[in-house]
């Protein structure tokens, strides 16, 4: 059994990931903690507890922590991720509330009442968990491992030339993170999905068409470049209807830069990684990142020959294979939407 304690900004792919998660019989997700970044806090939550009831996972906590970064004002990006952050998909609201709890408490109490089980996967910026560090500095040895989805070395930045968007929207916060990891053992560092890697996991309109035939849908499910933008899938399944809808807006995002009829599902590999469900390597770094200069504010570093003379604080993922990560992806969504099967009258489904 996996248990995994998700920070999020729901977010496209922060939303597959979610998904992905539940589609596993053997994780159990402990909490799903939001963070600000893609959209703001309290509209990443209502995100997340949708999804959990479109996948019928009513009572996963879902807590709201900073809902802004540490040092700089809020951006957000409607413009990537859509109006809510899920793109064309618009799921009802949730019957179940946030928790009471911040998502600070869930972190330090949650990994204190399970010391060395849970693992940590954060895909969006750092913000609340570098906040739970400052109050519980042993959440490094506490936790079973970390994996964040974050950060750009030596490639095109996707925010600004140099940096990523998690690092860029809360530098300060992944500053605190990295520096809190130096000199710990090396299976206790965290495990960066940097764009280098992320950006490969790249989804395409046959990787749509794979998972309604996963889900056992029996019209094709086409998402395709000549169609209409925003045009809505028809799919009898809610939740392929969801994340097609959710998919293609992503995908008319990275037409509009150039990157071709495309999405770069970066957290869902992360959420494969995190449970080892699909094969990375990595490398050992000392990572740091820019919070002063205004030409590279959130670019991170990653010094591998110890020129710093400073210990490794990072395991940077080097290599990744889309393809076992797309199999693993589809077969398992497509099976928990098969199982899901068509709803009945009266039950939630994406509007058209
Ligand atoms: C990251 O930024 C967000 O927009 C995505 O959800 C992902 O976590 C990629 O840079
Ligand atoms: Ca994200």
């Amino acid at each position: 059994m996996h248990s995994v304690l998700m920070d999020v900004d729901t977010g496209i792919d922060d939303a597959l990931a979610l998904v992905y998660l539940l589609s596993r019989p053997e994780v159990r997700l402990q909490a799903i903690t939001c963070t600000a970044g893609n959209v703001g806090a309290r509209q990443v939550a209502l995100n997340n507890l949708a999804l959990l009831e479109l996948c019928g996972r009513q009572g996963v906590e879902v807590a709201i922590g900073a809902e802004t970064p540490l040092e700089i004002p809020l951006v957000t990006t409607e413009e990537t991720h859509g109006p809510q952050g899920i793109g064309y998909a618009e799921l009802p609201q949730p019957a179940q509330g946030i928790s009471p709890r911040h998502a600070v408490d869930v972190w330090v109490d949650e990994v204190r009442t399970h010391p060395g089980e849970i693992t940590g996967l954060i895909t969006g910026p750092l913000t609340n968990f570098a906040l739970a560090l400052r109050r519980e500095p042993r959440l490094p040895r506490l936790l079973k491992g970390l994996v964040i989805m974050g950060g750009s070395f030596y490639y095109q930045g996707n925010t600004t030339p140099t940096a990523e968007w998690n690092t860029s929207v809360d530098p300060h916060a992944a500053k605190e993170v990295f520096a809190a990891y130096r000199g710990l053992p090396e299976d206790k560092l965290p495990i960066v999905c940097a764009l280098e890697t992320t950006e490969r996991i790249e989804m395409r309109p046959e990787h749509l068409r794979r998972l309604g035939e996963a889900a056992g849908t029996p019209e094709p499910e086409l998402v395709l470049p000549e169609q209409p933008e925003g045009l809505r899938s028809a799919s009898s399944n809610p939740l392929v209807a969801c994340l097609s809808d959710a998919v293609r807006f992503y995908m008319e995002f990275h037409r509009l830069y150039d990157q071709g009829y495309v999405a770069h599902v970066h957290d869902a590999f992360a959420a494969c990684a995190a449970i080892g469900r699909t094969p990375f390597s990595t490398r050992l770094a000392t990572v740091d990142v820019e919070t002063d200069s205004p030409l590279l504010v959130g670019t991170t570093v990653a010094d591998f020959r110890g020129l710093w003379g400073l210990p490794a604080n990072a395991r940077i993922v080097s290599d990744n294979n889309p393809d076992q990560c797309f199999d693993e992806l589809i077969a398992s969504i497509g099976a928990l939407a098969r199982r899901l099967g068509v709803p009945q009258k009266g039950q939630i489904g994406t509007s058209p």
